[in-house]
């Protein structure tokens, strides 16, 4: 996550000249160009899986907006592995149409009208397959002698494939040598921000299954990369909505004077998705909501609600604080979690009809969590986090919920019947934020209502159709780990959902049955009410317009 330098406010004190020296020595390890302007070091990106649906959906539409900005260097090349002999020029024409088809549907986050031709030729002059199978020695083999071809020796390989493959490929790299950098060690440590000769992997999720495998994969990648090299990605975070929590937060005064559990009652963090498993059923029935958005996508946005501001916006600065807030996520209990699955309803056909799912089948769709976060500044304050598929609404929000105020001032208007004061982070489809506070109704009685106030990302900027991966690539490119997970940091948040995976004493979580199209099982909302709490209504904001 590049950013500008930071700018020294003007009412410093003159006093404070060894603090100034510290910040105007950090001045210096900030990029200098502001985001967006400066070309990423040329490299060789070694996609496996170019046949894969995450190549042709979101790497590659993300690899022609960095092109359409300017931001990929001229030597840049894509190399794309998968099984089955083709020709490059077959490969990029299946691209190409692809791309086509996003950017005139409007349904897709890509939707950008036509494309822009200069732009496409510019990429697809970079495209180059190699048919391998990812787990044959001769592959490796054929990639080393054509990255010996490369000018620089800057290489990307990007995994997207199937989990089952993470070991086997980061075991052949290892061994062919392709993971060695410019330095000559065995692995390296990674060459730093735009360095010749970097080396560096990008993993997808699931990363791991629970914490015993996430711990095993680690091991297994670090015996043959540094941590540095290694890009553990989660696309929440290649959000602008997501990465902009910590700008509401810790660029703004009047946000962080509250954010602690003197004022804050909870947070409700909910990703709720009206679509069902889509085709997916096969790896839906292994996985589950819960492993699928849980411990990656949902703490991640946890984190950044409830992590300390870091001294700096460097990389290793801000993972240090996530890993202190996920480490101080207290272990989910069972009773902390309910566990629900879609049926017939208004939206639809029940998760047992889809295809590849077992009629019988346990998996939940929905998962719904109290979270507390054993720290100074939350304590008491629970975290309630709720996902499912085919839900009432597609809404990806967090809320963070005031305290009442303490004393009932107005005659007419008890405390309890204020709309409580409720700042929204709107992460997806709406890109934005609301607040949610009392004023006076018109009239000559004193009455208290509520309002919301609203602000829409579309309002104030030009919102470009990005698929999200373009933050996450570029900075992979230029050596900026800030966005991508370390793994300390998986391994904490597996840890934290531990004994739900694995209850103490055997068994499983009962799965509640949802209608498709509903706000998800009852036993979500007893979760919340055994708090005198209420999640947020997924169809309807609770301040209403006239
Ligand atoms: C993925 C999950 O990681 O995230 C999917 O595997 C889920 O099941 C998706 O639908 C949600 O992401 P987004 O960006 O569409 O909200």
């Amino acid at each position: 996550m590049s950013t500008t330098p930071n700018t020294q406010a003007s009412n410093q004190p003159a006093a404070t000249a060894a603090l100034s020296c510290k910040i105007s020595a950090r001045q210096h390890d900030a990029p200098a160009s502001p985001p967006g302007k400066r070309p990423a070091p040329p490299c060789t990106l070694v996609i496996f899986g170019a046949g894969g649906d995450l190549t042709r959906r979101l790497l590659m539409p993300a690899l022609y907006n960095l092109a359409v900005d300017g931001l990929l260097d001229g030597g840049m090349k894509i190399v794309g592995v998968n099984h089955g002999e083709r020709e490059t020029s077959e490969w990029s024409e299946d691209l190409h149409k692809s791309l086509q088809q996003f950017a005139a549907d409007k349904a897709s986050t890509f939707h950008a009208g036509k494309l822009d031709d200069a732009a496409w030729n510019w990429v697809a002059q970079r495209l180059e397959y190699m048919a391998g199978e990812f787990e044959t020695d001769d592959t490796f083999t054929k990639l080393r002698q054509k990255l010996a071809q490369t000018p620089g020796g800057n290489v990307i390989f990007y995994l997207a494939v199937g989990a089952r493959f993470f070991r086997p490929i980061v075991e052949h790299l290892g061994n062919a040598g392709l993971l060695k950098e410019n330095d000559g060690k065995s692995s390296g440590k990674s060459s730093g921000k735009s360095g010749g000769g970097f080396r560096r992997l990008v993993i997808e999720k699931p990363f791991g299954t629970d914490l015993a495998s996430a711990r095993d994969l680690n091991a297994h990648i670090l015996s043959y990369a540094n941590e540095s090299q290694v890009y553990r990605i989660d696309h929440f975070l290649g959000k602008d909505t997501v990465q902009s929590i910590l700008a509401v937060r810790f660029a703004n005064a009047m946000f962080e004077p509250v954010w602690r559990r003197e004022y804050i009652d909870n947070v409700q963090i909910t990703a709720a998705e009206t679509l069902g498993v889509e085709g997916r059923g096969t790896f839906y029935e292994q996985t589950g909501a819960f492993r699928d958005m849980v411990p990656n996508h949902l703490f991640q946005l946890l984190g950044m609600v409830a992590m300390e501001p870091p001294n700096s916006f460097d990389a290793e600065a801000v993972r240090d604080k996530k890993a202190e807030i996920l480490d101080a996520i207290r272990p989910l209990a069972p009773d902390d979690v309910v566990f629900g699955q879609y049926e017939k309803g208004p939206a639809g056909i029940g998760y047992r009809e889809e295809p590849d799912v077992a009629p019988g089948s346990t998996t939940e769709t929905y998962v719904a969590a109290r979270v507390l976060v054993e720290n100074w500044r939350w304590a008491g304050v629970p975290f309630y986090l709720r996902t499912g598929k085919r839900l009432a609404m597609r809404r990806t929000e967090i809320s963070v919920q005031l305290k009442p105020v303490p004393f009932r001032l107005f005659r007419d208007t008890p405390v309890s019947a204020l709309t409580p004061n409720v700042l929204t982070l709107r992460i997806d489809p709406a890109h934005g934020q609301t607040f949610d506070f009392n004023v006076k109704t018109p009239g000559p009685v004193m009455q208290v209502g509520g309002v919301q106030s609203s602000f829409d990302y579309a309002d104030f900027f030009t919102e470009r159709a990005n698929v999200g991966y373009e933050t996450l690539l570029y900075d992979c490119m230029l050596g900026d780990e800030t966005l991508f997970q370390r793994a300390d940091s998986i391994e904490t948040s597996w840890c934290a959902v531990d004994d739900v995976l694995h209850p103490k004493g055997g068994g499983a979580l009962p799965v509640h049955g949802y209608a498709a199209g509903s706000e998800g099982p009852a036993q979500a909302n007893t979760l919340l009410a055994r708090d005198g709490h209420a999640w947020r209504p997924l169809k309807a904001d609770t301040v209403q317009k006239k």
